[in-house]
């Protein structure tokens, strides 16, 4: 008895110590700005970090649209924001990332219906299963691109260029870019070439890895574009987060919930680094910057260091979701 006791207790004290490793620094987002007369979108609004980030500038008082891929999902979502918010300005947009005609079709809709845009946070994001390696042949999207690249940046890219005109004319107003430390997978020169001999487009981008590299660049090369328009852009390493991305890739069982809340985020702490580059003011000054915990943090690859190769992905991206790139 006495030295089971001592047994769970020291088993109790680790369980603690690992626990407040992983969660005892997080940061939260500590603005308290009004967003009352403004407009968000959150792309993947319905689920996870999205949802999260909704909920929190809906409790600003802004108009939240979520844009989302099945409706039925996106009408439960806008119900459980507009509830926890308490807030009635909220709705959603039909947007699958996965066609290019979707996004144009989100774009001309919203720019119709909608007075303004102030933040658009692109969050949506799907991995493509473990391990992140490309499936042998990968799947695609429906314009021919690798799946996961096509939906968390060629979608992503077009619906932001789309927007851009927008954003402009509420300045001040941000892109915030919810992509992830996988990038730091990305550590050599990526290959820009347009077809593989099957058929698949832009072959070199085709992975979680790539897609999160992609996200992070993208953000830069933007930042770089619109200096002095008052419009700024960031991205976001959300932490490791307990969301259906997570469980959509491992068979959940009871007996892991204790390792999954050791090693896991909350829904609503995943959400503070969105939040905290949607509303803080202190940050207007580190547009193109990459975030974790709510700080600005030094990007661990060369590549996605690589003004050039930010700029070429910006070219080629241009060129593969059929836009002109007018720098
Ligand atoms: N969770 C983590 O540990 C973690 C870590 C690093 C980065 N991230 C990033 O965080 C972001 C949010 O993910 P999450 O963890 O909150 O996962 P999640 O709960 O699965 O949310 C992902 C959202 O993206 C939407 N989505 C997927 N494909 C789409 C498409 N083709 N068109 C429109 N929407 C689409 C999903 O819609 P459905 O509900 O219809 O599927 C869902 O709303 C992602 O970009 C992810 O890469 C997450
Ligand atoms: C919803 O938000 C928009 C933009 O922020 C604002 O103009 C409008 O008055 C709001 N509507 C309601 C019902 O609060």
């Amino acid at each position: 008895m006495g030295y089971t006791m001592v047994i769970l207790f020291v088993l109790a004290m680790v369980y603690a110590y690992f626990w407040y490793r992983v969660h005892g620094y997080r940061r939260y987002c500590t603005s308290n700005v009004s967003l009352r007369g403004k407009t968000v979108i959150v792309t993947g609004g319905n689920s996870g970090i999205g949802k999260e980030t909704a909920i929190d500038l809906a409790r600003r008082g802004a108009r939240v649209i979520l844009a989302c891929r099945n409706p039925n999902l996106a009408e439960e979502a806008v119900k459980e924001v507009s509830k926890r918010s308490k807030s009635t300005n909220v709705t959603y947009r039909h947007l699958d990332l996965n066609s290019l005609e979707s996004v144009r079709n989100f774009a001309t809709g919203f720019l119709e219906e909608e007075e303004r845009l102030d933040i658009l946070v692109n969050n949506a994001g799907i991995t493509g299963g473990y391990p992140y390696y490309n499936m042998v042949p990968p799947k695609r999207t429906v314009d021919g691109f690798e799946y996961v690249c096509g939906t968390n940046h060629f979608g992503h890219f077009l619906l932001t260029l789309l927007l851009l005109e927008r954003l402009k004319k509420c300045s001040p107003s941000r892109v915030v870019m919810v992509s992830s430390n996988y990038y730091e997978h990305i550590q050599t020169a990526i290959d820009f070439k347009p077809k593989s001999p099957d058929g698949l487009r832009y072959p070199g981008l085709n992975d979680y890895a790539y897609s999160k590299a992609a996200n992070v660049m993208f953000t830069r090369e933007l930042a770089r574009r619109l200096k002095g328009t008052g419009v700024t852009a960031y991205s976001v390493h959300p932490g490791n987060v307990n969301t259906n991305i997570i469980v959509e890739n491992n068979p959940r069982h009871v007996w892991i919930s204790p390792i999954i809340w050791l090693l896991l985020l909350s829904e609503r702490t995943g959400a503070q680094g969105s939040i905290h580059c949607a509303v803080d003011e202190s940050i207007t000054d580190l547009s193109g910057s990459y975030f974790e915990n709510c700080q600005p943090r030094p990007l661990r690859s060369s590549v996605v260091k690589d003004d050039a190769m930010c700029k070429k992905l910006w070219e080629v991206s241009c060129q593969a979701v059929g836009i002109e790139d007018a720098d």
